[in-house]
């Protein structure tokens, strides 16, 4: 599978249950604007059928290789970002939670959906946006995982797919902060996510970045459909460090309180 055909079919998903990023992105269309993504973000859990060690040889298989690794203890979490042969191509930030360090009645629960997946089950890069990979959990069990993790909720309900597209300010010409973007973001009447401040690092971070509050979504749990938040937009302005080089990693700390994108506790 080529990059840009993974990449479209990631995007068709994503759009299903994120509208807002289907509307922000003909919004600054409507503006000339030119979208590059910057990078997708993936949720796993560790120590299964498809967990990093696993999903690994199918982007080095697009032509990804390992750039860092990043630890969100806090959040029981991993994470490594990789970067594409092409470097127009987005980078590609894939995290995955020890469930292991969860309670002992969520840690089962995550063991009772990672048990259902056979050991055969990535078979290529398809992989990132197919179907469930275990069968819908109740809206308790849902609940139970998300009130301890966020993560472990969210990926419970939702399983493999882009979390999120992020779109690079340092493409677009007619805004040029990511200040700018908040501000017309505000005006176009989109949430955003206001954990740890609007915008996430700073200049000397070398990264800054902004993400909308995930949108609500239904999602078909064993006893019934519900709604609850699912996907957003992100927006990241790469700098230069002192040899010219624009930053390509990521910053834990920004990371951090990005992930809480998709949080229910942050809706205002
Ligand atoms: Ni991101």
């Amino acid at each position: 599978m080529r990059t840009d055909a993974f990449f479209s079919a990631l995007w068709a998903q994503f759009i299903q249950v994120t509208p807002q990023a289907q509307r922000i992105h003909a919004l600054l269309r409507d503006r000339g604007e030119t979208l590059v993504n910057d990078h997708v973000a993936f949720r796993t859990f560790a120590n299964s059928p498809v967990d990093r060690e696993h999903l690994v040889p199918q982007l080095e298989g697009l032509g990804y290789h390992h750039h860092e690794d990043y630890d969100f203890s806090s959040k029981h979490l991993s994470a490594s970002s990789y970067l594409h042969d092409d470097p127009s191509a987005p980078k590609v930030f894939l995290s995955e939670l020890h469930d292991d360090r969860l309670r002992p009645d969520n840690h089962a629960r995550v063991r009772a959906l990672v048990e259902q997946i056979p050991a055969n089950f990535v078979q290529g890069p398809q992989v990132f946006h197919g179907p469930l990979p275990w069968a819908p959990v109740t809206f308790a069990d849902y609940e139970a995982l998300a009130d301890e993790s966020e993560y472990a909720g969210w990926l419970s309900a939702w399983g493999l797919r882009a979390n999120h597209f992020t779109v690079s300010v340092n493409a677009l010409t007619s805004l040029r902060t990511v200040a700018e973007v908040n501000d017309f973001l505000h005006q176009q009447g989109f949430t955003l996510n206001a954990a740890g401040g609007l915008i996430k690092g700073t200049a000397a971070d070398l990264l800054e970045q902004s993400s909308t509050l995930a949108d609500q979504a239904s999602v078909a749990f064993s006893d019934g459909p519900r709604t609850i938040p699912g996907c957003f937009y992100e927006f990241a302005l790469r700098h230069r460090d002192s040899s010219g080089t624009l930053y390509p990693g990521f910053v834990a700390a920004n990371a951090n309180k990005i992930f809480e994108s998709t949080d229910r506790r942050n809706r205002p």
